[in-house]
């Protein structure tokens, strides 16, 4: 890439001369889809707008805290809630690439639904090169079909504007931290999100669970970091896996839920290695997992693999 700088400045010049009417984009909050909307937002002000689909399936308090980081960048921006129609449309769904296959359709629909009302041209999108290379883009086979990589614009009538479809992950964040988007540090988080850290159905009450141990697993190691405990993973979080197990709750026999720790280091996640958390990180991790989900989960596990063998996510 160029310097930091000059990939601003040549790319806000671009966008000024690309985007000639009104431009949409869905805008999760995180690193990719904020440095493509504020890279857009600098060239085009007001005419672009930024939505931020809640399919229900969010980390714990993310949906406030993207709605600030909207605000903080005068972003021009509308909270589409949209749960309901998520969770009604993954019923009985346990297979994670039908997982994607439905959460990326219903993500279009909603979107479409917006950018209609709008009167939206054209579509930007936050695409950075790992999400088409590992979607088999010609070039590997499909191993995860990243569902932020799609057919959706010709369907939708709009042009497609991608900033940053050449760049690496290290590289947006340089950008983020110029443009002074919030999401710089922010670890990178599947566009399916808690789906695919649900190995089972995806009801609001497995997403709950897997919500909650993801946010302690977070807040542990961000923890462990600031006090030198440990470096901060690229990626840090919480899976819940399908089956129960056997433990014991007071002096009766239970039949709980597991949960996985995995946090990983990694440059651009294309291969990663297990983070190595400290013993006492693990053990406060575990014991509050399970003392604040006492009637759900009895198990908690540590992920020891790298990708490859593994993926990152789990599904
Ligand atoms: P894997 O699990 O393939 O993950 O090793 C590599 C990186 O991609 C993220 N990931 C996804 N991102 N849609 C996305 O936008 C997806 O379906 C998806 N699946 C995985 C994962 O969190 C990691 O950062």
């Amino acid at each position: 890439m160029l310097g930091a700088e000059d990939f601003i400045n040549d790319t806000i010049e671009d966008t000024k001369s690309k985007i000639t009417g009104k431009a949409i984009i869905a805008c999760s909050g995180g690193v990719d889809s904020m440095v493509a909307a504020a890279l857009v937002h600098r060239a085009i002000g007001d005419r672009l707008l930024a939505v931020y689909v809640d399919n229900g399936l969010m980390r714990k308090g993310e949906t406030e805290e993207v709605e600030q980081m909207f605000k903080s960048m005068g972003f021009n921006y509308v909270i589409e809630d949209a749960s309901e129609e998520f969770f009604s449309a993954l019923k009985g769904v346990t297979d994670p690439e039908q997982k994607r296959k439905i959460i990326g359709e219903k993500f279009i629909r909603v979107f479409e639904r917006r950018a209609k009302e709008y009167g939206a041209e054209f579509l930007i999108q936050g695409t950075i090169a790992p999400d088409w290379i590992e979607s088999g883009d010609g070039v590997r086979d499909t191993i995860k079909s990243h569902h932020n990589v799609g057919g959706l614009p010709k369907e939708m009538g709009m042009s497609l504007y991608e900033p940053l479809r050449d760049l690496y992950k290290d590289e947006v964040r340089d950008l983020a931290r110029m443009l002074n988007v919030a999401a710089s540090e922010r670890q990178p988080f599947p566009g399916p999100a808690l789906a695919v850290r649900c190995l089972d159905e995806v009801t609001p009450e497995n997403i709950e669970i897997v919500r909650e141990a993801c946010y302690i697993v977070e807040d542990e190691i961000r923890n462990a970091a600031v006090s030198g405990k440990m470096e901060l993973p690229w990626q840090y979080f919480a899976v819940l896996l399908p089956s129960k197990s056997v433990g014991v709750q007071g002096d009766r026999r239970a039949y709980g839920r597991t949960i996985a720790i995995r946090a990983v280091a990694s440059i651009d996640g294309m291969t990663a290695t297990y983070a190595k958390i400290p013993l006492d990180v693990l053990d406060a991790m575990s014991q509050r997992i399970t003392n604040t989900m006492k009637q759900s989960v009895n198990r908690v596990v540590y992920d020891i693999t790298n990708k490859p063998p593994a993926t990152i996510e789990w599904e």
